[in-house]
């Protein structure tokens, strides 16, 4: 492709509303379009980036020249708009997870392939420079044979209660862990075994504890929590370990190094992930999307082939049979 990367989002929510700032402020792409059910939201990313508003996503991917699209609805819809976006020849960033089960990520997978179009996965721990450092030192040559991975991933009960029952904690944000056990591991999770705990009425789980088995013979935990009150500072905490035969790698996000502190008490910031810089979105967010626009441009592949996001789907399955089963599940691929 030559020229600026011709972009639409569609969803502009928490996420989605980044996402259009992002393409809108990139030197290799222009923001066409946006579209959202939700007028005021449409109206509030028209007023910042100048892109045509739509209340209708189909009525975007008809757009004449739009080259590429980025999806930022709730998880339980991104079957029907990406394989619309496919037959329709778009570029997809599709935000994670792939698709709430695996039978809709297979059937999104069917739609691009049948367009021979390109896709990818908003795996934004793959462009984060904390998880992409213990990948790197976890290569089997430093880390020998990994012997056992936790992941972490806490966040506010005011997520869970914005979010009810259009997603869960599963899909939201224990896709990130799953997918980066599997990378950073170098092994498919085989086996689950999982508990959740249901107490706020949020219309999603606010906990969901898991210990998992890998092909390779490590083991692993899973911590999940929607379920912090509304002042945990920066909102969330994840962590990451892994130990091997040789050496170990650990990383942990609850403090980020920075503080602003009133006499109303501490609160902290983001450093890594989608923190405003200099009137800007900067962080793992602006490198994943810049990453989107110059491969898409180059025709080069993406960072994550779409097939390795894909397993990450058929574990959230089982994770969640688990859960409701009280019982080890396989993982089915
Ligand atoms: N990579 C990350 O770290 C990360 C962080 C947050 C969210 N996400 C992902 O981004 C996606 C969106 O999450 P969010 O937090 O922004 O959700 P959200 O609920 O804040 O936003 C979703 C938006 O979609 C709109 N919408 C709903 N149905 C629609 C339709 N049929 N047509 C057009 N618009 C419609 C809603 O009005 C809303 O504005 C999810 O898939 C989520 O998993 C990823």
């Amino acid at each position: 492709m030559t020229g600026r990367l011709k972009v639409g989002v569609i969803g502009l929510g928490f996420f989605g509303s980044r996402h259009a700032r992002v393409f809108h402020d990139h030197p290799a792409s222009e923001l066409i379009a946006v579209a959202d059910v939700d007028a005021a939201r449409v109206a509030e990313t028209v007023r910042a980036t100048g892109a045509k508003g739509l209340a209708d996503y189909r009525a975007l991917l008809a757009l004449p020249g739009l080259q590429a699209v980025s999806i930022c609805l709730p998880d339980r819809l991104h079957e029907e708009a990406a394989i619309a976006a496919a037959q329709a020849g778009m570029a997809i960033l599709l935000e994670k997870p792939l698709a709430h089960t695996a039978e809709a990520a297979r059937r999104i997978v069917a739609a691009v392939e049948q367009s021979g179009g390109c896709l990818m996965i908003g795996h934004i721990l793959r462009f984060d420079t904390r998880y992409v450092q213990v990948f790197n030192a976890a290569s089997p040559e430093n880390l020998g044979q990994p012997i056992h991975l936790r992941a972490k991933r806490n966040a506010t009960r005011s997520v869970a209660q914005r979010l009810g029952a259009s997603s869960s904690i599963l899909f939201y944000m224990g896709v990130h862990d799953v997918d980066a056990m599997q990378w950073i591991g170098r092994s498919k999770i085989t086996k689950v075994y999982a508990q959740k705990r249901e107490a706020l009425g949020a219309g999603n789980e606010d906990a969901l504890y898991a210990v998992i088995n890998f092909e390779n013979g490590a083991i692993g935990s899973l911590d999940y929590s929607w379920a912090w009150p509304d002042g945990l500072m920066n909102g969330f905490r994840s962590a990451f370990e892994i130990v091997g035969t040789r050496s170990a790698a650990a990383l942990d996000v609850s403090d980020q190094g920075l503080s602003f502190v009133t006499d109303a008490g501490t609160i902290g910031g983001d450093t890594h992930l989608w923190p405003e810089i200099n009137g800007r979105i900067a962080g793992g967010l602006a490198d994943e999307i810049g990453h989107f626009v110059t491969a898409t441009l180059a025709g080069t592949p993406y960072r994550q082939h779409y097939r390795e996001a894909f397993d990450a789907i058929p574990v959230l399955d089982a994770l969640a049979e688990s859960a409701r089963s009280g019982q080890p599940v396989p993982v089915l691929r």
